[in-house]
């Protein structure tokens, strides 16, 4: 069965590929948000030292592991520890993946909404205040959220159908720069609007008397969402890598772009959000009450450009929503397709059927099941805090653990190196060993420690 597995074409396409998964919501809603909840400047660098010291090693962690067993989550703990209970750390990136698609699915789904009242103009049309009206409203509808979800369902689990190679590799390719650029363009518009040099010194000024231990806990968080960490998903893309492709320039390069994606998403948004008087702090919506805030100023001079900028814009969000929710879906289906007897196709129906219900849950609570809550916080938010700040950096604890101290050394320098032909790489093992066995693992269990002790 292993020498079936399909590959990915290039070095270039896997970067691709793995920047599709990595760059998606995480970047464009989730990190405005969070920086905007915690405080700024000092967020984001703890952000960027969590992504470099503690992100990254666990990256490539997964990568060594994803290609040297060729197979999936389970598989691989199988391959180099048979008969250890490490074969159930394979559970967990069944898990992990689905519950993340059930929060993820919906801000799909709102992205799909917004794109259609993109194409009828309505941002360009209305007021500042309606447009800040209409995300409350419209979330907490029950019935119309639901459409935007099983649409983004519906196609995420058709693109999955198609298999490896034509279904995700051919989508991820041209859609990520169209979206840099515009994202690009967003920010040098929202940096120049009057009042924005508020939030663009919100965002370079860091105060850290606001960062809190939930804060950093956060920022471990945001990092781990961002690259795609510790769910099987980096995992099992580099399990359909070729032999001769570089882990560490693919690793890096995700990396270094989904970072930069994500500042400069960070200057499209915080600035419009101080010259726009919205509260950086107003969570999960500041990106669909601020986008439309910019497209309706840019329409009072310019309405055709704006209602065509708006409609691009949703687009692209909504398609970076969707190359990262394929990569999601793959890790269930190709457990379950591996493991047992389901074939592909009705894995993949198996899979995107649990997501679209779980995905119907965390809608239903910004309405009728509004009062369901832990902490103060609905599904949505209980899904979304489990996922990014406990399962998804246990599970990359666990992989680095299981290279760092498990996998045979030969292996993990072997793959790392690429059999000792890449002198660069020889150099930065060293580094990279240390930085997997203890700066990874002792980070994160200090970050909980300090959280939930
Ligand atoms: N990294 C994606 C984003 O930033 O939107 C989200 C994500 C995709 C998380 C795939 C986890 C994953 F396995």
């Amino acid at each position: 069965m292993k020498n079936h597995r399909e590959t990915f074409g290039s070095n270039f396409a896997v970067i691709m590929a793995m920047a599709g998964s990595a760059i998606g919501l995480g970047n464009i809603w989730r990190f405005p948000y969070i920086v905007g909840q915690y405080g700024g400047a000092a967020f984001i660098i703890v952000y960027l030292i969590a992504s470099l010291l503690l992100a990254l090693p666990i990256f490539y962690a997964e990568t060594i592991l994803g290609r040297a067993s060729r197979s999936n989550t389970f598989q691989a703990m199988r391959t180099f520890a048979p008969k250890t209970l490490w074969r159930h750390v394979g559970f967990l990136t069944i898990i992990s993946p689905i519950l993340i698609m059930g929060f993820y699915g919906v801000v799909g789904g709102w992205s799909i909404q917004y794109l259609y009242k993109s194409l009828t103009f309505s941002f360009v049309r209305s007021t500042p205040d309606a447009i800040d009206y209409y995300f409350g409203s419209y979330i907490s509808s029950d019935f119309t959220p639901l459409i935007g979800l099983s649409i983004f369902v519906a196609i995420m689990v058709f693109i999955t159908l198609a298999g490896v190679k034509k279904g995700i590799e051919r989508f991820t390719k041209p859609t990520l720069p169209i979206l840099m650029i515009l994202i690009i363009g967003i920010a040098i518009y929202s940096v120049s609007l009057p009042g924005a040099y508020k939030g663009v010194e919100y965002l370079i000024k860091p105060d850290f008397s606001k960062l809190t231990a939930r804060g950093v806990a956060a920022a471990l968080g945001q990092s781990f969402f961002s690259l795609s960490l510790g769910v099987g998903t980096i995992l099992i893309y580099a399990s359909y890598m070729k032999k001769e492709q570089n882990i560490f320039s693919s690793g890096l390069g995700t990396a270094l772009f989904d970072v930069v994606f994500a500042i400069i998403a960070g200057f499209a948004i915080m600035p419009a959000v101080f010259a726009s008087g919205l509260e950086p702090s107003a969570g999960p919506g500041l990106i669909f009450k601020t986008l439309p805030f910019i497209f309706n100023k840019i329409g009072q001079t310019l309405p055709l450009v704006s209602g065509i900028i708006s409609i691009v814009f949703f687009f692209s969000i909504f398609i970076a929503a969707l190359t990262s929710a394929i990569s999601l879906l793959e890790v269930g289906v190709a457990y379950l397709s591996e493991e047992t007897r389901l074939n592909r196709k009705f894995a993949t129906i198996v899979v995107g059927g649990i997501i679209w219900f779980l995905g119907v849950l965390c809608s239903l609570s910004f309405g009728l099941l509004s009062d369901i809550t832990i902490g103060g916080e609905n599904i949505f938010g209980i899904f979304d805090h489990v996922c990014s700040n406990i399962l998804m950096p246990l599970g990359g604890l666990l992989f680095t653990i299981f290279v760092g101290w498990k996998m045979p050394k030969s292996t993990v320098y072997e793959e790392f190196t690429n059999n000792s032909t890449k002198k660069f790489n020889i150099k930065l093992y060293p580094i990279v060993r240390f930085l997997m066995r203890y700066v990874a693992p002792i980070g994160i269990i200090a970050i909980w420690i300090s959280i939930y002790l």
